[in-house]
Parts: C-alpha cells; structure tokens; sequence
C-alpha cells in the first residue's frame, strides 16, 4: 500500500499544508523550522496511532482550537485524525473511532538522527526501540507489552500504600510472571531473530571484517512462571522498602555488541552510523517478511549525518519501498 496523499490543517506551524507523495521517493526540501518533521509526525500518527515525539496538545497549532490530518492510499483508502485539545477521533469511511484501528495501522520506518544515540544511550531507550519493533512484529507482544506496564503501574502503586501484606499483591505478582515470562521468551527469540541477518548486513554497508551483534540480558534467564513468582514474592520486602518492583523483564537489556565489546563504549561515530543503517535494515526485512506489507520509510534530516557511500547504501537497500526524505539541502542520491 502506498500513501498518496497528506493533508495538514492547525498542525505544528502549519495553517494548511498539503503533500502528493510519488509511489518511489518524496523529497520534502526546506530550512530549519519549516515543518519538515511535522509532516513525518502526521504521517506517523495515522500509519502507528500516535507521534513518536509529543502529546496531542504540544501538536496543536498555537492559538488553534483543533487540528486536523488526513491521508489517502493508492488503494482508495482514507484515514483521518482530528484533535480538539481533548479528544482524539480516528475516522475512516466505516468507522469512528478513539485509537488507530489495528487494521488501519500500517507498518513505517523512521529513521532520525536522534537515532544515533541509541547505541550509546541509556538501556530503557534501548528497551523501549526494540519493544516497538517487536510490537510491530507480533501483536499478542504488544498487548503483553501494554498489560504488564499496567500490572506493574498498581504493583508499584499499591508498594507504596501504607499497610500491605504480601498477599495483597498476590493477583499482580501472579500477573507479572505469566506476561513477564512471555515479554522475555518473545525477546529472547526476535533479537535472535534480528542476530541472524545484522552482521551480514552490516557487512555490505561498511565493507571490513567487524562484527556485530545484539545481547539480550534479563535478570533470569529462561524462568518459569513459578520461579519468577517467587523472585517476585521474595523481594516483597525491600521493593517496600524502594517503593517500585525491583525484580522482573523491567530491568532487561538488549545490548549492541562490536566487536565483543558493548558498542556503546566502543564504536567510532562513523560504525555507529553503520550499526543503525544496519538495524534498519534488517527490521525493514523483517516486517516485510512478517507482515507481508512493505513498510514505508520515513529518513528524517539523515542525509547530513551519512557520507556519500552510505547514502547511496540507504538509497539502494529501499528501491522498492515508498520513501520520505526530508532535508535542508537537496543532494543527488
Ligand atoms: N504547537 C505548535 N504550534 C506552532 N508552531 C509549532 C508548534 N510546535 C512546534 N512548532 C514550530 O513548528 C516549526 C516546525 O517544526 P519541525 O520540527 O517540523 O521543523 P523542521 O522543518 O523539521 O525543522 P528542522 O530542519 O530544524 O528539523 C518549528 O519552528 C517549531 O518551533
Ligand atoms: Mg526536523
């Protein structure tokens, strides 16, 4: 499916835009401020359900009581959101409603800058960027995802309440470890997954002998739903104590390795952008592969970041995807 498309009203700075995007590769050319990113953003929320970098009312043109974003397909479809500082509405021909319908979502990869910095950074972004590609890739993990942030919101709700016992927290224990075990098992398995083509991949980007891998590390490894209920029910007294739960996939990592060394620590900023070309890469082949749908590819602003051969790479590696480039300077490619 191809987006055909966009149109943008009381969005970020723009009082009205509108964008026809080509079946292969759209160019969205300007400076600084323009509201280049915005309109990633808009297509975003209608192919994912919601911005990758605010809440409704930061999106809202200032001053504006509403705003409006609508897309249509190559296949006739329509989809549109509107937000009026309180509500969010999804419309399609058929229905009206107050999330992104699964069957409206449509599989993207963004690619920002700030994306660099996820080698380097601290785990949770790590956690959080791969939990998103394995929401994409399976359901029943995003709604495992969604119900055990929920359990663990009361667990360490409750952690804080003034007289508790043990037992009171028994249903949510009892949750956690049946979702917590199912989180693990699925990482365990995607970044497996992921391991098996990214230092092939990597290769035919940076074209020498390194190697790289993911680690994926979880407080116990291959638990049972009844040892991970006991770690949970042991460690009654000193989460009290911390007043959130100290023990569960919460605290898992999944690590860049170059090398045999973490690649935070290790990789030059040149191998780091080769690691994340890579990365895409490979979650690109993945969803095509999983989904059976072509994801569409949103390059925000990283042309500047990448030398003349890896953009030629990137180029190449998405021929037969729909692809959204923005930039401040225009560049053959
Ligand atoms: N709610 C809002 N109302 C009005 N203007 C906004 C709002 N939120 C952001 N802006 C402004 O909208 C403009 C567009 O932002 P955007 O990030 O899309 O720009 P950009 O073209 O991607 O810029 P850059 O090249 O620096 O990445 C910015 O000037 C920003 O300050
Ligand atoms: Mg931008």
């Amino acid at each position: 499916m191809l987006i055909k498309d966009i149109s943008l009203t009381n969005f970020r700075n723009h009082s009205q835009y509108h964008l026809d995007c080509k079946p292969d590769t759209t160019l969205i050319l300007g400076e600084n401020g323009c509201g280049k990113t915005s309109v990633l953003e808009a297509i975003y929320i209608l192919t994912r359900g919601k911005s990758f970098r605010a809440t409704d009312s930061d999106i809202i043109k200032r001053g504006e009581p509403f705003y409006r974003i609508a897309m249509s397909y190559d296949t006739g479809e329509q989809i549109s959101a509107a937000y009026d500082g309180t509500t969010k509405t999804f419309k399609t021909v058929d229905k009206t409603s107050k999330r992104l319908p699964s069957k409206n979502k449509y599989p993207v990869i963004l690619f920002e800058p700030h994306d660099l910095n996820l080698v380097g950074g601290p785990p949770s972004r790590r956690r959080d960027y791969f939990d998103r590609i394995f929401s994409d890739i399976s359901e029943d993990y995003a709604t495992s995802l969604s119900k055990y942030n929920k359990a663990l919101r009361q667990r360490n709700e409750l952690l804080k309440s003034e007289r508790l016992s043990p037992t009171d927290l028994f249903a949510w224990n009892l949750l956690l470890a049946d979702l917590g075990t199912t989180l693990s098992k699925y990482r365990d398995v995607y970044t497996a997954l992921i391991n098996q083509t990214i230092n092939v991949v990597y290769h035919s980007i940076a074209d020498n002998n390194d190697s790289v891998h993911l680690a994926y590390s979880t407080p116990v490894p291959h638990i049972t739903k009844e040892q991970y209920l006991k770690s949970l029910e042991s460690s009654f007294e000193k989460d009290r104590i911390l007043g959130y739960t100290s023990f569960g996939v919460q605290r898992d990592t999944i690590d860049f390795i170059f090398n045999d060394n973490l690649a935070g620590g290790s990789a030059s900023r040149g191998e780091t952008r080769s690691i994340i070309l890579a990365l895409k890469f490979v979650e690109s082949n993945i969803i095509t592969d999983k989904l059976n749908k072509k994801p569409i590819i949103l390059l925000d602003d990283v042309f500047s970041e990448l030398d003349e051969s890896r953009r030629k790479c990137l180029v190449n590696n998405f021929k037969n995807n729909q692809v959204i480039i923005t930039s401040v300077e225009d560049f053959t490619y």
